[in-house]
This record gives C-alpha cells, sequence and structure tokens, in this order.
C-alpha cells in the first residue's frame, strides 16, 4: 500500500485528508493519505525516516516549507524561486522537492479567467509573506511586464523585489487602489479578510472591467474582497481552486495516477469549510 501524508505545526485544520481521500477512492488506489503534527525540531528526522516508515513523500505546510527546502536533497528551480517546498518525494533513495502553489494559482487563474494576460500586463500584488513570493514569480514566469507589490511593511516588499529584479516595482501600502485600477490581476496573499477578520477596503466601481480580482485565503470561501469586486461586475478567483490545484502533482508523484479537479471536489471541501 502507498503512503504519504502532510506535515505541519499544527496540523488539525489541513483539508489536504479530504483532498487526496477523495482521489484515491474515486481512482480505485490502494493507498493512504494521513496528517502529521510534526514539531519544527522534529522535521529533519521525520523526513530522515520516511523511507523505513515506507512513505512516498508527502506535502508540507506552515511553518516547514522553508526548512523542507534546505533538507531537500534535490530542488527544483520552483522551489528555490519561491523560496520553499511544499511537496516532496523520494526517488532512487534521495529526496526531491518542489512548490506546487505557484502552479495551483496559475493553473486555476487560467482556468478562471482565460483570457487574463495581455501585451504589456502589469499585475497587482497585495502581502510579501511567502505565499506572495511564490505568486510574484508564477507571474514573472508566465511573462507579465511588471509586478506592482504592496505591503503594509514595506522593507519586506523592498526585499522580495531585490530578489526578483526590475520587473518587480514597489508601490505604498496606501497605494494600492490607484496602481491597480487598470491592471490585468489584482491578487490579495495578506491574511486580510481570513475569517472575515480586516478589511481591503477597494472601490472596484473605478477598475477597468476586464481586471481579474483574485484572494488566495478561502476561509470564508467567497471573502469581502472577492464579494466587493463581483458586485462591481469584476471577475473573480477564489483561493479554494489554488488549494485543490497544488495536490495535483503530489497525488500523481505518490500514487501514479494524475488527478482531476473536478466541481464534485470542489464542492466536498466548500460544503468542509462551510461546515467548520
Ligand atoms: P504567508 O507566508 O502565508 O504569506 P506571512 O509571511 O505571515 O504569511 O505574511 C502575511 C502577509 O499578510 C504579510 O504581507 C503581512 O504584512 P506585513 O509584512 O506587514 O506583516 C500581511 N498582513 C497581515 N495582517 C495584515 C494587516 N492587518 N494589514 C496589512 N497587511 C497584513
Amino acid at each position: 500500500m502507498k503512503k504519504a501524508c502532510v506535515i505541519g505545526w499544527p496540523i488539525t485544520y489541513s483539508r489536504s485528508p479530504l483532498i487526496h481521500g477523495y482521489w484515491l477512492k474515486k481512482y480505485g488506489i490502494d493507498g493512504v493519505y494521513s496528517k502529521e503534527a510534526v514539531a519544527p525540531d522534529q522535521v529533519a528526522a521525520f523526513l530522515k525516516g520516511m523511507r523505513a516508515a515506507g512513505i512516498a513523500g508527502c506535502n508540507v505546510t506552515v511553518p516547514h516549507k522553508e526548512a523542507a527546502l534546505a533538507l531537500a536533497d534535490v530542488c527544483d528551480s520552483v522551489a528555490e524561486a519561491a523560496g520553499a517546498a511544499n511537496t516532496l518525494w523520494l526517488e532512487g533513495g534521495r529526496l526531491y522537492a518542489t512548490n506546487t502553489d505557484v502552479y495551483g494559482y496559475m493553473t486555476y487563474l487560467g482556468t478562471k479567467a482565460l483570457h487574463w494576460t495581455r501585451p504589456d500586463a502589469a499585475v497587482s500584488v497585495l502581502g510579501a509573506g511567502g505565499a506572495a513570493r511564490a505568486i510574484v514569480y508564477g507571474f514573472l514566469d508566465a511573462g507579465v511586464a511588471e509586478v506592482r507589490l504592496f505591503n503594509r511593511t514595506r522593507e519586506r516588499a523592498e526585499a522580495l523585489a531585490r530578489h526578483f529584479g526590475r520587473r518587480v516595482r514597489v508601490l505604498g501600502w496606501e497605494q494600492r487602489q490607484g496602481y491597480s485600477e487598470d491592471v490585468a490581476v489584482l491578487v490579495n496573499t495578506t491574511t486580510i479578510g481570513m475569517k472575515g477578520e480586516g478589511q481591503l477596503d477597494f472601490d472596484f466601481q473605478r477598475f477597468d472591467p476586464a481586471t481579474v480580482v483574485s484572494d488566495i485565503v478561502y476561509v470564508p470561501l467567497k471573502t469581502q474582497f472577492l464579494a466587493d469586486a463581483e458586485a462591481a461586475g469584476l471577475t473573480t478567483v477564489d483561493g479554494l481552486g489554488m488549494l485543490l490545484h497544488q495536490a495535483v502533482p503530489g497525488f500523481e508523484k505518490w500514487f501514479g495516477a494524475r488527478p482531476e479537479v473536478t466541481p464534485e471536489l470542489y464542492d466536498l471541501i466548500a460544503s468542509d469549510i462551510q461546515g467548520a
């Protein structure tokens, strides 16, 4: 029987077991996907012990994504660029790492907003944490001309811009409305709006009707930020789709079948979120 898991600290609220469990059942695969609470000082030992425990690989969540990158034997360019790994697997006795958040975000954006990109496109990214770093990389890799970066703590945005180079432009947090009204995509990677806490305060009536508005927060599924954008007639992209799509490459590595993100899976996780 094939085994995989997600490690984090805490891990109680991870929905990854529900996602992978759905696919294991759907494809009739003899496998298990569990959640493991691993304390920060136990990550190295856990990863070393995976082979002996018969575990094919794992997802890595907060706060271990940077440690996972450092501990893996081989990291791909996406994980290096994102500065974090969320998907690990064993191959020929070596531990491999990638970051599928980039894939998850860009794939779902492409699915929900087919024509989001245009020549000379600029995009706006709110936040400068780990999630922002992965998404900025995704946009640069997709060829956007300019990423406008806004963060409450400006120095963090400047550090990200230094890492990625001239296509990333740092603006003040209070400039987020004026400098986003004409962008191809505006994405929230901050925790504002999570569980209804905080407000991003955008006036979407002033936006270009072609701007796509996306949020990586998925609790609630429809954040105030997305509801406001939708009310102004803009296309919106929620955070749950990113979570579902980022799970695809890991499942394929560990269990050998490329799974599909179906409306049924979306509804299953959505109802779990709404029932929580
Ligand atoms: P992650 O790695 O998941 O992106 P993080 O590193 O904790 O998480 O980043 C959280 C982001 O939300 C940061 O950009 C943070 O801004 P600061 O760098 O100034 O801390 C942002 N954030 C959280 N609460 C905020 C608030 N009330 N107002 C503005 N930004 C906020």
